[in-house]
């Protein structure tokens, strides 16, 4: 197995942090497998993991890192982990309970980033929501906050009601579905991109431009894809129980794609072969779920 630990890239927060830019999702990972995916990802050189409230994978994700610092395959500060809280906990009260109950799953006396998963405009409360994550930060356990699947409309309220600009969007984005019009809001406001379904939950592997992006650099469509991702300057996160294409997906850091190549992969959004979003639409989705 390559190792990829010294290549892999990282993109600085506007608060400073550090994240490494190739992450590895855990959505739908459960149980044993999940254990055993973190632990591959890890042995390979992933150095961010993804998870949220809802996946359900807090214990098997926490107990992975565990072991892994326990065996001396990394410290805790070589990690960067991620969690979300979920729609039925928005609110001061129940968004400090969800974090304590995130924290206590994961086993960890720090988290690097807490993420609000999604706006759920019907509940009417991401603004309290967000001035909770706010407050969280001043306690010193969380490191940086951000949100997901937030529009320019909610972005520009929180923004205006606590005058703290999220340091990170995690959007759905992938070839058939860039995003170019959040992604000029972020840079606007100094906002980084992360892609969630960053394959486009595994279909876009099979698009033929991609396959033929993927010929002409002599890599595999999961590689040329994620690294589409990255020279957009996105943070990206794929998922993978598959050992194989786990380190697959982290073998993207020494190539890259021409611009011609890029807007090819780019110009998939014209084409309706590659079906625009694969998950809900942040405007609509979430109301009491
Ligand atoms: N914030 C949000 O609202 C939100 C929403 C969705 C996802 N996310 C995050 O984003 C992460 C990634 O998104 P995702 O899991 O939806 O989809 P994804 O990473 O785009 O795709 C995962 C799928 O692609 C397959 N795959 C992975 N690598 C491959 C390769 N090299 N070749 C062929 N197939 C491959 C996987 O199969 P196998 O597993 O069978 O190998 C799986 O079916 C999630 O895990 C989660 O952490 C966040």
């Amino acid at each position: 197995m390559a190792d990829n630990t010294n290549k892999q890239t990282h993109i600085t927060l506007a608060d400073g942090t550090v994240i490494p830019q190739v992450g590895f999702g855990t959505y739908k990972l459960q149980g044993q497998q999940c254990y055993d995916a973190v632990r591959h990802a890890i042995a390979t050189g992933y150095r961010h993991i993804d998870t949220a409230a809802v996946y359900a994978n807090e214990q098997e994700v926490g107990r992975a890192i565990a072991d892994a610092i326990a065996a001396g395959e990394i410290t805790r500060k070589d990690l960067f982990v991620t969690t979300k809280v979920w729609n039925d906990c928005h609110g001061k009260q129940a968004t400090e309970k969800a974090f304590h109950a995130s924290m206590q799953r994961l086993g960890l006396d720090y988290l690097d980033c807490y993420l609000v998963h999604w706006p759920c405009q019907g509940n009417g409360l991401y603004t309290e929501t967000w001035q909770t994550l706010v407050n969280l930060l001043g306690f010193g356990t969380v490191q940086t906050i951000g949100v997901c699947n937030f529009y320019p409309a909610v972005l520009d309220e929180i923004i205006a009601a606590t005058d703290v600009t999220p340091v990170m969007n995690q959007i759905e984005l992938h070839p058939g579905f860039s995003q170019a019009t959040l992604r000029d809001y972020h840079q606007a406001h100094g906002i980084v991109t992360e892609s969630w379904s960053p394959l486009g939950r595994g279909e876009m592997i099979e698009h033929p431009v991609v396959a033929a992006v993927a010929e002409d650099t002599g890599k595999t469509p999961a590689q040329v894809i994620i690294r589409w991702h990255m020279q957009l300057g996105c943070v990206v996160i794929p998922k993978s129980a598959t050992p194989a294409r786990i380190e697959e997906n982290f073998d993207v850091f020494d190539f890259e794609l021409t611009d011609g190549q890029m807007a090819r992969l780019t110009a998939l959004d014209g084409d309706d072969s590659a079906q625009k979003r694969r998950g809900p639409d942040p405007a609509t989705f979430g109301v009491n779920q």
